[in-house]
């Protein structure tokens, strides 16, 4: 800690989760002493406007990350097992949004409402979870703790900013094209339009397997923060021509019953939760309200007809706020709050 505050690094300062990162620190007043944006030598040298101060981007090298307490990092899992050893190795903690670190089994797969004491045996990196992920296990965590999930049927519409900023300028670009009769520019990010259509797509399909890798993290990153292996987990993803905002439609079956009140009774005492059920008069979750907050949205809580153990929940949030950026910031706050900066 220096002065007042602490020297803060926020990787990939430039792209979409980094730049909602920098909105939140000042938001939310962290007690910052020096921001440093880093990013690649394309962005090098922009100015950031930061509150009141005027940032210069620098290039992440050996020489711009010396002296960091806590480093925000979101520039992609390539980046994150290039330099967050090195960032390790010069003193600072890592909160790590990207796939690279998350199911090492000594790396703390951490969510702020959900398993915080996680923090607890950092060895400097602590990975966020993926977006959909994440807003779902908030839901999730007092249905668990009250009745115990045995498995999960989600269904995902995931929005386009999840892919970055190159995909918004995708998805514009083809919409202004179908809307105004000309051509519409070929698929670069997607692999096919994007704009008017739904995508039985997110993520890429490793090879020789018949989900995506999006799939997969949902499974397996549920069942490393819910802290239970045993949970059932059958995942489709869907892109959907949104720009910001994940919806999903979860099938929840517990061990123990569990009635659908209950479920509204628990969620809406649930910490980072919000519930909106009143479908008949129009009030459910949807993404464009979603975008923005913080909360996790939660509605169309009802039984499953075809399953007396299981209820059908659907699930809203901003996959850039608490599906990435709110969460890191929240993590950085958690790790001050318990003393748990520069142990690894
Ligand atoms: N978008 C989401 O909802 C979301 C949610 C959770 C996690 N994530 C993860 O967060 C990461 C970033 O996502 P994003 O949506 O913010 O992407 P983005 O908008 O494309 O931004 C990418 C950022 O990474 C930087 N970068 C790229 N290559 C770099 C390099 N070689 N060295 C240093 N910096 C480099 C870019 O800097 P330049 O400006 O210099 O290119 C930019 O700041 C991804 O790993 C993604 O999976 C995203």
């Amino acid at each position: 800690m220096a002065g007042d505050g602490y020297k803060v690094g926020v990787l990939g300062a430039t792209g979409l989760v980094g730049t909602t990162i920098l909105e939140l620190l000042a938001k939310r007043e962290f007690p910052v002493a020096e921001l440093r944006p880093l990013a690649s030598a394309r962005s090098a040298g922009k100015q950031i406007e930061w509150g009141s101060k005027s940032l210069t981007v620098q290039e992440v090298s050996d020489e711009s990350i010396e002296g960091l307490d806590l480093v925000l990092s979101s520039a992609g899992g390539s980046v994150s097992a290039e330099w967050t050893p090195k960032l390790v190795a010069a003193g600072a903690t890592v909160v790590d949004n990207t796939s690279y670190w998350r199911m090492h089994d000594d790396v703390p797969l951490v969510v702020a409402e959900v398993n915080p004491d996680a923090l607890e045996g950092h060895k400097g990196i602590i990975a966020n979870p993926n977006c959909s992920t994440m807003q779902m296990v908030v839901a999730l965590k007092p249905l668990h703790d009250a009745a115990g999930i045995e498995r999960l049927v989600i269904s995902t519409y995931q929005a386009v900013s999840g892919t970055g900023k190159g995909a918004i300028d995708e998805l514009r670009a083809q919409a202004r094209a179908v809307v105004g009769g000309y051509d519409v520019p070929p698929a670069e990010i997607y692999p096919h339009q994007i704009a008017f259509n739904a995508l039985p797509q997110a993520g890429s399909f490793p090879e020789g397997d018949d989900h995506t890798d999006e799939e997969r993290k949902l499974i397996n990153e549920t069942r490393k923060i819910l802290g239970d292996a045993e949970i059932r987990v059958s995942a489709t993803c869907i892109r959907v021509p949104v720009e910001t905002g994940h919806s999903e439609a979860v099938n929840v079956e517990t061990r123990e019953p569990l009635e659908p009140a209950r479920a509204r009774e628990l969620l809406a005492a649930a910490p980072g939760v919000t519930v909106l059920d009143d479908p008949a008069a129009g009030r459910y979750p949807m993404a464009i309200d979603a975008a923005g907050k913080d909360d996790v949205f939660v509605g169309r809580i009802r039984r499953d007809p075809g399953n007396e153990k299981a209820i059908d929940i659907w699930v809203v949030s901003d996959n850039l706020r608490k599906g990435a950026a709110t969460n890191t910031v929240q993590l950085g706050e958690l790790l001050i709050q318990r003393g748990l900066l520069n142990r690894g």
